[in-house]
């Protein structure tokens, strides 16, 4: 079922990445074998989401590892500690690529007695792992979901939390497939999700394809949906989750939340443990990417605004937490109050 596209393979040494620029019309898989080419593939968003922004580092990673040129441990590590800050450094929002970053340094840290060839070996299959292990992750989200869920409801979700941002199931979208395998019957309603459509390119396709009963809307309709009262919950994915629960998702989240609250429509996050920064205190510290003003003026290379036009182009917004009803994650649903409940699960 979660298993009609899949957006990163990895074999002997190279990952295969799936040039989601190209979807919904083209199918090209990409040769990323190198910690700079993956940096590229993340930088242009070839790959995207955080879960899959987060495997592909563990990949890069050990693509660093392995291709580093000192032969004793400090100088190595040097060299992939460096080679890490790089790779952070190519989106600042979604949390799971320095968390994969930093789980990845302190994995060869911990090997640190072991001859080079042994800690890179290990980091290989580390990386690996991380990629498996996510869409176990993801599928228990979906099934975790299962509770909020009745026959023949209606759900909306935003911007792609699916198998094309993850590694299988995706995380918004992991109750929808769960539900189909388990013969549940539901509506969806896919945000387009302006400017970069992610929802129209990815979020449409993956769930058509895998036979989904999908319907794809303007951002801007939402409202008017659930005015008609054609929305019976939404879950949107996360980038970045604060320690009291504000989250940083795709631009147009906080307006779906506030949307819900005026029509008293449940309104839910789902995603990884790993995308819950506790290290972050609250959503006003989290870092919102900008992007370029093209994506805004232009249209598949098409001007649509005035030449010389001032654009502001923040890709992500936040959430405060009192909009949000819970957290769906891999160990439960997470319930306000936020700050107790989340520091409960890091102890
Ligand atoms: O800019 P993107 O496409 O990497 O952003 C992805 C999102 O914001 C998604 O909404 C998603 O929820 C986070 S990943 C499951």
């Amino acid at each position: 079922m979660s298993d009609v596209v899949n957006p990163i393979k990895y074999e002997k040494g190279v990952c295969l990445v799936l040039n989601q620029l190209l979807l919904p019309t083209e199918t090209e898989y990409r040769v990323r074998s190198n910690v700079k080419e993956m940096y590229i593939a993340i930088k242009d968003m070839e790959l995207r989401g955080a879960p899959l922004i987060g495997i592909s580092a563990a990949y890069g990673l050990y693509f660093a590892a392995r291709d580093a040129k000192c032969q004793e441990f400090d100088g190595w590590i040097k060299e992939v500690e460096k080679e890490g800050e790089y790779l952070i450094s190519s989106r600042p929002t979604a949390v799971n690529l320095e968390w994969a970053v930093k789980h990845m340094i302190k994995f060869a840290y911990s090997l640190k007695s072991r001859t080079l060839q042994e800690i890179v070996k290990e980091m290989e299959k580390e990386a690996v792992k991380i990629h498996f292990e996510d869409g176990e992750i993801c599928k228990q989200i979906g099934v975790n979901a299962l509770e909020l869920i009745k026959p023949n409801m209606t759900l909306l979700t935003h911007c792609n939390a699916g198998i094309l941002a993850t590694s299988r199931y995706g995380t918004a979208t992991s109750v929808m497939y769960v539900a189909k395998e388990r013969g549940i019957p539901l509506k969806i309603f896919a945000d387009e999700t302006r400017p970069y459509l992610q929802g129209a390119r990815l979020t449409a396709y993956e769930l058509f394809a895998s036979g989904l009963d999908v319907t794809l809307n303007c951002d801007n309709m939402a409202g008017f949906l659930m005015s008609q009262g054609k929305i019976d919950l939404v879950i949107t994915g996360a980038d970045r989750i604060a320690a009291n629960g504000d989250t940083a998702n795709k631009i147009g989240t906080l307006s779906l939340a506030i949307l819900c609250k005026h029509f008293n429509i449940p309104f839910y996050i789902a995603a990884p443990i790993s995308t819950i920064d506790i290290a972050t205190p609250t959503g006003k510290e989290i870092v919102i990417e900008e992007r370029s003003s093209l994506e805004v003026t232009h249209w598949y290379g098409k001007q649509i605004a005035p030449t010389g036009i001032k654009v502001y182009n923040p890709a992500f917004d936040v959430t405060p937490s009192d909009l949000i009803h819970g957290i769906i994650t891999e160990k439960g649903i997470i319930r306000p109050k936020y700050v107790k409940n989340i520091a409960k699960i890091f102890k």
